[in-house]
């Protein structure tokens, strides 16, 4: 995955160098990147920028999630059974996920053209694999395509939006990108791409991208969970079926445990100059069910992006 990640910075910067220093919106670019590098693990290949077919599948992706905050998407979630006879942006979101399971079960017939049962060249060769197994029986192709997709969606906006914070912070704190560029000049130089294991070298910028991540806070309500039998929780009886959603930003900008919890100050993630693990940071949510690829690509992918 490093690799990987590696390759398309890469291409990411020579993509912000074609802009000559000029201004540009860099938001296409940021989730092109992010994707190819779910693109080259799910599917096996990156795509070019500018490719149709990639633009597309971005494109929904974007308008798709944009659409969940409208009213009628909020309104078909609580009454969905009358609603689903309504027009509006939830029909948009059905039509647009039809178009993108679409594009996921193209690529899963090239691979079933090609596959090599002794070989696998990315998640969905593996998939493949597990199906063709005699216990596969759990494996099914309508759930590799909801997999596929769940990567996607769980793994791109939420890199690209981080990213994209972290570069409105440094445009807006010279001085602390003036800090992080001199720890990476001193520790990475201009030679080579930075590495998962810079990072313990790296405590300011380490600080700077958890900093990046508490301040903007980019999923306050974690994702909605369903207590699976009575429980009790902090005191409280959750019968069965009870949906949770968890309050993350009541931690990250708590008082009792950040110095200046609505400030952008990577100091809360400093002690003695070394970086400070703090409980309270849960951008990625806890327990069990948080983000399960959150060491791996959630902080990898950000502090390695971040560092170019
Ligand atoms: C800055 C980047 C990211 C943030 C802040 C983030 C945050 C989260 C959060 C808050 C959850 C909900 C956890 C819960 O329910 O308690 C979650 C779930 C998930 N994330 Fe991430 N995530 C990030 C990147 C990624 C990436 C890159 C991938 C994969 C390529 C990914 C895959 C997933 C998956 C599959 C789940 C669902 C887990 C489940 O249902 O058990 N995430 N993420």
């Amino acid at each position: 995955l490093e690799e990987r990640i590696q390759e398309e910075c890469r291409f990411l910067t020579d993509a912000f160098r074609d802009e000559q220093g000029n201004p540009f919106n860099p938001h296409l670019k940021i989730n092109s990147a992010v994707s190819n590098v779910i693109c080259s693990i799910t599917f096996g290949n990156r795509f070019e920028y500018h490719d149709e077919d990639f633009q597309n599948l971005l494109r929904l992706m974007d308008e798709t999630v944009t659409l969940h905050g409208k009213i009628m998407s909020q309104l078909y979630n609580a009454f969905p059974s009358i609603i689903k006879y309504f027009p509006g942006s939830h029909q948009t979101i059905f039509e647009n996920w039809r178009l993108m399971k679409g594009f996921v079960k193209e690529k899963i017939s090239k691979h079933k053209e090609d596959l090599n049962p002794s070989e696998s060249r990315d998640f969905i060769d593996s998939y493949l694999q597990e199906m063709a197994k005699p216990n596969g029986s759990d494996f099914c192709e309508d759930n590799l395509v909801a997999c596929t997709l769940d990567l996607f969606f769980a793994g791109t906006e939420t890199t690209s939006t981080t990213i994209r914070w972290a570069l409105l912070f440094m445009a807006i704190y010279p001085e602390i990108q003036a800090r992080v560029q001199a720890e990476i000049d001193a520790v990475i130089g201009q030679t080579r791409q930075p590495a998962l294991e810079d990072r313990d070298k790296m405590p300011y910028t380490n600080a700077v991208i958890h900093e990046v991540q508490r301040k903007g806070n980019i999923i306050p309500f974690s994702l909605p969970r369903e207590a699976m039998k009575d429980t009790v929780l902090a005191g409280f009886h959750l019968p069965k079926g009870t949906i949770v959603v968890p309050n993350l930003s009541s931690v990250m900008l708590d008082k009792k445990d950040w110095e200046t919890p609505h400030s952008f100050n990577p100091e809360h993630f400093l002690k003695d100059g070394q970086f400070w693990k703090r409980e309270a940071f849960m951008p990625f949510s806890i327990g069990k069910i948080s983000c399960s690829l959150m060491l791996l690509c959630g902080s990898t992918g950000m502090g390695l992006l971040a560092a170019q």
